[in-house]
């Protein structure tokens, strides 16, 4: 069966790049909901809303695993889609976990205790939802201590990359990291929370030094997703062929998608 890939917009295009490179055989739909992009601005009862809505369709699709590909989405719906929604026979897997994973050097679904970890000052950022949820510093708690987090909100990019407006996504990239590196000026570790910031990658790494380590989540997601494939088998299936889906105009939506992965993407509607 495929597995779902699930984003407000063309951000977890990212995400869904690094899975079908380490996972080729894999069919993968992706389904984008620009028509309500940007999540980051939405209260929780929307975005929870919308995500369990897309899910749905995904499971139509034959998608009895979703990857919530949307830090916004894993941060504000998944543990009440968890704990109040989701049928016995259906996983949704977000993206948050692995990359705090990966920050505090530990193995997927790893219980152990909280420990001191290398990195002690940490950058985040993210959309205005995900760090008004405080998930990422949550999370973070269960596996670390003694770890410093200065979070972002990194207002407008998400919806300055929907735009297909590159120039101003960078612009207001370093303006976001300016205003961070003035209340910590030595970050150890910086922490791209949402999926529309890999493609900006090298914008982050110049304004904030190359001392600092950016992590960002494609490839720690298409790990731990390979990892969890490994040990159910059950979810793995090529027997329908993957594809994209939008909520918005398809032709706009391939459109800007093309731009942000750098080849063609045809997205049809949902
Ligand atoms: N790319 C998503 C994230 O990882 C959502 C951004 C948004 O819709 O605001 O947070």
């Amino acid at each position: 069966m495929p597995v779902g890939i699930f984003d407000s917009g063309i951000g977890g295009l990212t995400v869904q790049q690094a899975i079908a490179a380490r996972l080729p055989d894999q069919p993968l739909v992706y389904l984008g909901d620009n028509l309500h992009a940007p999540y980051g601005v939405r209260d929780a009862e929307q975005i929870f809303e919308f995500t369990c809505q897309h899910t749905e369709r995904l499971w139509e699709e034959g998608c009895d695993l979703v990857i919530l590909a949307c830090n916004t989405a894993s941060a504000v719906a998944l543990k009440r889609m968890q704990e109040t929604w989701l049928p016995k026979n259906k996983r949704v897997l977000g993206v948050f976990v692995p990359l705090i994973e990966a920050v505090t050097e530990r193995n997927w679904g790893d219980a152990s205790p909280p420990r001191e970890v290398a990195v002690d000052q940490v950058a985040l950022f993210a959309t205005p939802a995900t760090v008004a949820s405080r998930a990422f510093q949550r999370e973070l708690a269960f596996r670390a201590i003694g770890v410093d987090v200065e979070a972002q909100p990194c207002g407008g990019v998400v919806d300055a990359l929907e735009q297909d407006d590159f120039e101003l996504a960078a612009e207001l990239v370093r303006s976001h990291v300016a205003a961070l590196l003035r209340r910590m000026p030595k970050p150890r570790a910086a922490v791209l929370g949402c999926t529309h910031y890999p493609i900006l990658k090298d914008v982050f790494q110049d304004a904030l030094g190359p001392e600092v380590d950016v992590y960002s989540q494609g490839t720690i997601v298409a790990e731990s997703l390979a990892d969890y494939l490994q040990r159910h088998p059950e979810m793995v299936g090529a027997d329908r062929p993957g594809r994209f889906l939008t909520t918005g105009d398809p032709k706009v939506v391939s459109k800007a998608a093309s731009h942000f992965v750098g080849k063609p993407v045809v997205f049809n509607a949902v």
